[in-house]
């Protein structure tokens, strides 16, 4: 179980009365990562991997510490397959940046991706002459349920990558990944997972998931901005050129040639985000601390209860399957508002904070609800059943009130 009242004294901005529903945009923070952060600020602030003096020995130590941390979160074999990116976008453009792709190469994506895992895929078709392939959802599409026959069809010796989001971040539905990168690796592609909405939610462990890379962000989980992974599979580190290199990535230089330093050094050139990566530490053993399991279920209770209750109001129009298949995350629309202007009245009105527009996520938004956007509401630790009460009653309002 998990202690709802309890975690809410971590985050002091509630008592300001604000109902936070906007969490798989970003999430808030927590007091013991910022006091983690503080006191490397004010206690030990050196750089890293750069001094033999005890500031920067202490902050080296914190700053790797962190590696191990990520390792041990997801299920990794070693600190080597952890690098540390600024976000998820960043750890997906590293891969597609630092593969060696030739022409004539296959990547398979989906329709439900976030820009961030599907844009960064037309670009190394346009410049490496790779051939994208977009798989949609079974019928009825509207839930964005994946099928993993439908990979099965398209995969072939040719496809280099599998990109693919673990949990969709406008529908809440989780993809079935082992059994597409079961598929993949039968053809010899590698499996890259775009784990932003699920690893802050759910236990993931990569050798379960079977997965050759995986990205995730800090922000969403309690961390700061700026922090976030990329799982690189030990055997794969080789194959994946870094995307910025220079100071901190080296092993040796000569006046004309240069040796890059083992993984993950070699992939985090120039002063990382130390503060930034010790306060996702800190993030980790936070939520670890209240159980991975604990928060699914917590969330899956509460998205329940949203999906029940707002699938009841009349001009209200829930999208994606059944609680079961999804986590906490549900978007809506009501009747023709534009989905703004619900997203502002729940503000304004309720002060009830939740995201609205195409989530980054256009082809999905277009080709699969047939509109231009939606108002999604997202749960996460903080989250009380009386705080769904309220945004249910608060739709309701709206609904009867604005819309026609
Ligand atoms: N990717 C984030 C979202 O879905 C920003 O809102």
């Amino acid at each position: 179980m998990l202690d709802v009242r309890q975690i809410r004294n971590d985050f002091p901005i509630l008592d300001t009365g604000i109902i936070y529903l906007d969490s798989a945009a970003s999430s808030l923070t927590p007091e013991p990562v910022l006091e983690t952060m503080l006191e490397f600020y004010r206690q030990y602030r050196g750089n890293v991997g750069r001094g033999i003096h005890r500031l920067s020995v202490k902050a080296s130590e914190e700053y790797e510490r962190v590696h191990g941390k990520v390792a041990d979160l997801i299920g990794a074999k070693s600190r080597a397959e952890i690098v540390m990116v600024r976000n998820t976008t960043e750890g997906i453009n590293l891969v597609a940046c630092g593969l060696k792709w030739k022409k004539g190469d296959k990547v398979v994506t989906s329709i439900i991706e976030h820009h961030s895992n599907f844009i960064v895929w037309l670009r190394v078709r346009d410049r490496r002459g790779v051939h994208v392939e977009v798989v949609r959802p079974k019928a009825p599409v509207e839930d964005g349920i994946l099928d993993p026959a439908d990979f099965a069809k398209v995969i072939d010796d040719s496809t280099k990558l599998v990109a693919l989001t673990h949990v969709s971040n406008v529908l809440g539905v989780v993809t079935p990944v082992r059994e597409i990168a079961e598929i993949a690796h039968e053809h010899g592609a590698y499996v890259l997972i775009d784990a932003a909405q699920s690893v802050p939610h759910m236990k993931v462990d990569v050798q379960r998931v079977g997965c050759d890379f995986l990205a995730f962000s800090g922000h969403k989980m309690c961390a700061p901005t700026g922090s976030g992974a990329l799982y690189i599979r030990e055997e794969l580190i080789d194959e994946v050129e870094p995307l910025c290199i220079g100071g901190g990535t080296i092993g040796d230089v000569e006046f004309d040639s240069y040796k890059l330093d083992e993984s993950p050094r070699r992939f985090e050139a120039g002063t990382p985000d130390i503060g930034g990566t010790i306060g996702l530490g800190a993030a980790i053993e936070y939520l670890q601390r209240i159980g991975m399991e604990n928060i699914e279920r917590h969330e899956k209770d509460l998205v329940s209860q949203m999906y029940e209750a707002l699938s009841e109001l009349p001009k209200v129009e829930v999208y994606g399957p059944e609680p079961e298949r999804r986590v906490g995350i549900l978007p809506f629309n009501v009747s023709d508002l534009n989905p703004h202007d619900v997203a502002l009245a729940l503000d304004v009105s309720a002060d009830i904070m939740v995201r609205s527009g195409h989530h980054c996520a256009l082809p999905l938004s277009k080709s699969i609800l047939g509109k231009p956007g939606s108002v999604r509401a997202s749960v996460y630790i903080y989250n009380t059943r009386e705080e769904i009460n309220k945004f249910v009653s608060t739709v309701k309002e709206i609904a009867e009130t604005l819309a026609k």
